[in-house]
C-alpha cells in the first residue's frame, strides 16, 4: 500500500511537473497585443504608430516611418537612396527580404571614376550625379505597400507628405551635419536653395518645408512606383543627371526592379538568427562570427579573454568581406561555405587562445572604415509582424545633389561599389572585381537589419555605421542573448575590427585602462575613437511576461523608441 502512494505521489509530481511545464509553454504569449517602434526621429516614430492606428500592420508602419525619415532625416535615407527591408509575416511565419538597394546605371564606366593619371577620382565616387545609383527606395516602398501591408500608399505616406508640406525644425545633428556637407551641397543651385537659405547652414528653430519632395510622394502614392520610375518625374531626373554629367537614362528606371531574396539564417546559443543575404556582406560576415564565437562558453570569460575571440572573429569575417561578396544576380559566391559551422571550426582553430593574430598573417586583403549616416529602424506590431529595415543615400546627404523641382538628395551609392580593385571607398572597405559596377548591378552593402529568435524573446535589432555596421549588430545580438534590453544595449560603448588596420578601434568607455593594457599585452593595437558611432534602434517582445522594449540609441539628437 505504501508502495502504491508512493507512485501515486511519485505520478502526481510528474503530472504536476509536465501539466507546469505545459502551462508555461501555454503561458507564451502569441500575440504582443501592443506595438513596439523605434527610429532616428520621434516624427517617423509617431508616423509609424499613426498609421497603426488607422488599421495598418507592421509593414504599412515600416512605409510610414522609412518615408517620413526621408523627409526629416535626409542626410541618412530617402527616396534617392535605397534600403533592406527584413519582413516576418506572424499569421504563417513567412520571412522575406526585400532588396531595394540601388543599381549601377546601363552606361557605367568605370573610367569615369579615374582621375587622368589612373589615381582614382574620389570626388566623382562620392560627389554629383555620377556618384548616384539608380534609387531602390520608391519602388521598395510600393512593393511592401502593395504586397504585405494592408493599407493603401496614399494613406501610409500620409504623413510624411504632411511634414513635408508644414516642415518641420531639425535637430542640432541635422544641421551639424549640413554643416560637414556645406561646400558640395553649395556647388548645385537646387541643393543650395533647398537646405542653404542664403547660402548659409540655418539656425536652430529654423523650419524645413520641402513641397517639392510632398508632390513626389503624392505621385507616387496615386500611381505606385510608375509614379517615380515613369513620366514627368522620371524625365526631370534623367535630365538633371545627364546635364550634371552624369549617366542615367529613361530605360534604367524604367527597369529598375525590387527583388526578394530569401534571408540567411542560422542559430547561435539557441536563437535562431535571421539576416540579410548578399547583396548586403552584413549577414554573412555576421553568420562567420557567430559560428566562431559558437566555440567559446563567452559568458565564462574575463572580459579582456571574451574581447580577444569577437575581435579575432570580426578579424576573420572582415577578410572574407572583401576577398568573396558582390551581387548574387551577378557573381557566384560561396555562402554555403562561407557560413558553415566546419568552416567557422577552421578559422577557430587558427586563433591563439592568448595572443592577436596579426592581419598580415591571413591571407586576403582590407582597409579601414568611418561612417555614420544611414537610418535604422525596428518594428514588431500588435500581431507580432517584424519589420527591421537599414536604409540609406550612402555618406551623409547621399551625391548632395538634388534634381530641381524633387526635394531630395540623389544618393552617392556608387562607391559602394569597388570602383577601383583594391582601392578604398569612404569606409576604407575595398573590393574584389565580384563588387565591380555591371550596368544593373547592385553595390555591396553592409546593412544588417536582422531577426533574433528565441523560445521566450524576439529581437529585431539594426544600426547605420559604414562597415561598423555589422560589428555593432554583432555586439547588439550578443547583448540581447545576454539577456539586455534594447534600451541598454543601444548605447554600450562599441568596439570594432575589421581586419585593415589592424587595430581595435574603440569608443570612449569601452574597455578600462587595465584593459587596455592586457588587450595590448597580447599583441593588440587600441585605439580610442573621439567619435561615437551608429544609431541602433531596437524592439523586443519577451513572450513569456508580454513585455515589450523599444531603445533607441542615445547617440542619436531625436532618436525615438515607443511602446504602445
Ligand atoms: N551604403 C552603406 C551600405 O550599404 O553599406
Amino acid at each position: 500500500m505504501i508502495r502504491i502512494v508512493r507512485r501515486l505521489a511519485v505520478l502526481a509530481a510528474f503530472v504536476v511537473v509536465v501539466c507546469s511545464v505545459g502551462a508555461r509553454a501555454q503561458a507564451l504569449h502569441d500575440k504582443p497585443g501592443r506595438a513596439a517602434i523605434a527610429s532616428a526621429h520621434t516624427l517617423a516614430t509617431q508616423a509609424g504608430f499613426e498609421v497603426l492606428e488607422q488599421g495598418g500592420n507592421a509593414f504599412d508602419a515600416a512605409v510610414a516611418v522609412a518615408s517620413t525619415l526621408a523627409v526629416v532625416e535626409p542626410q541618412s535615407s530617402g527616396i534617392g537612396g535605397g534600403g533592406l527591408f527584413l519582413l516576418r509575416r506572424a499569421s504563417d511565419g513567412m520571412e522575406v527580404m526585400i532588396d531595394a538597394r540601388e543599381t549601377a546605371p546601363a552606361a557605367v564606366d568605370p573610367k569615369d571614376y579615374l582621375q587622368a593619371n589612373g589615381e582614382p577620382d574620389r570626388d566623382h565616387a562620392v560627389n554629383g550625379p555620377l556618384s548616384a545609383a539608380i534609387p531602390g527606395e520608391p519602388a521598395g516602398l510600393a512593393w511592401l505597400a502593395k504586397h504585405y501591408g494592408k493599407l493603401p500608399l496614399s494613406k501610409s505616406l500620409a504623413p510624411a507628405i504632411r511634414i513635408a508640406r508644414e516642415g518641420f525644425q531639425p535637430d542640432s545633428r541635422f544641421l551639424g551635419e549640413l554643416a560637414m556637407r556645406k561646400e558640395v551641397l553649395s556647388r548645385y543651385p537646387a541643393s543650395a536653395a533647398l537646405y542653404l537659405p542664403n547660402g548659409e547652414v540655418p539656425k536652430q528653430g529654423w523650419t524645413f518645408k520641402t513641397p517639392d519632395l510632398a508632390r513626389v510622394l503624392e505621385r507616387i502614392a496615386e500611381q505606385g512606383d510608375a509614379g517615380f520610375y515613369q513620366g514627368e518625374i522620371a524625365k526631370r531626373l534623367v535630365d538633371s543627371v545627364r546635364e550634371a554629367g552624369g549617366k542615367w537614362s529613361m530605360e534604367d528606371l524604367a527597369h529598375y526592379q525590387v527583388k526578394e531574396r530569401t534571408p540567411l539564417t542560422f542559430d547561435y546559443r539557441g536563437y535562431h538568427i535571421v539576416t540579410a543575404p548578399p547583396p548586403s556582406s552584413g549577414g554573412i560576415a555576421l553568420a562567420e562570427m557567430l559560428n566562431i564565437l559558437s566555440g567559446y562558453d563567452l559568458n565564462k570569460l574575463d572580459r579582456v579573454r571574451r574581447v580577444h575571440y569577437i575581435v579575432e572573429a570580426m578579424r576573420r569575417a572582415f577578410r572574407d568581406r572583401a576577398e568573396y561578396l558582390g551581387d548574387p544576380d551577378f557573381v557566384k559566391m560561396p555562402v554555403a561555405e562561407l557560413t558553415h559551422p566546419l568552416y567557422a571550426a577552421g578559422l577557430r582553430a587558427s586563433i591563439l587562445p592568448d595572443k592577436a593574430t596579426p592581419s598580415d598573417m591571413l591571407p586576403g586583403y582590407m582597409a579601414p572604415s568611418q561612417g555614420t549616416h544611414t537610418s535604422h529602424f525596428s518594428i514588431i506590431d500588435k500581431d507580432g509582424n517584424l519589420l527591421c529595415a537599414t536604409q540609406t543615400v550612402n555618406t551623409l546627404f547621399g551625391s548632395t545633389f538634388v534634381v530641381p523641382g524633387t526635394g531630395f538628395v540623389l544618393n552617392n551609392e556608387m562607391d559602394d561599389f569597388a570602383l577601383v580593385v583594391g582601392k578604398p571607398n569612404a569606409y576604407g572597405l575595398v573590393g574584389s572585381d565580384n563588387n565591380a559596377p555591371k550596368p544593373g548591378s547592385r553595390p555591396l552593402s553592409s546593412m544588417t537589419p536582422s531577426f533574433v529568435i528565441g523560445t521566450d524573446r524576439i529581437g529585431v535589432i539594426g544600426t547605420p555605421g559604414g562597415s561598423r555596421l555589422i560589428t555593432m549588430v554583432l555586439e547588439g545580438i550578443l547583448a540581447f542573448i545576454d539577456g539586455e534590453l534594447p534600451e541598454q544595449f543601444v548605447g554600450n560603448p562599441r568596439y570594432h575590427h575589421q581586419y585593415l588596420p589592424d587595430v581595435i578601434s574603440a569608443e570612449k568607455g569601452a574597455f578600462t585602462p587595465d584593459e587596455v593594457k592586457a588587450l595590448e599585452a597580447m599583441g593588440y593595437t587600441v585605439s580610442e575613437s573621439e567619435r561615437r558611432w551608429g544609431f541602433m534602434n531596437a524592439v523586443s517582445w519577451d513572450r513569456k511576461s508580454g513585455q515589450m522594449h523599444a531603445g533607441s540609441d542615445p547617440r542619436g539628437v531625436s532618436g525615438s523608441g515607443v511602446v504602445k
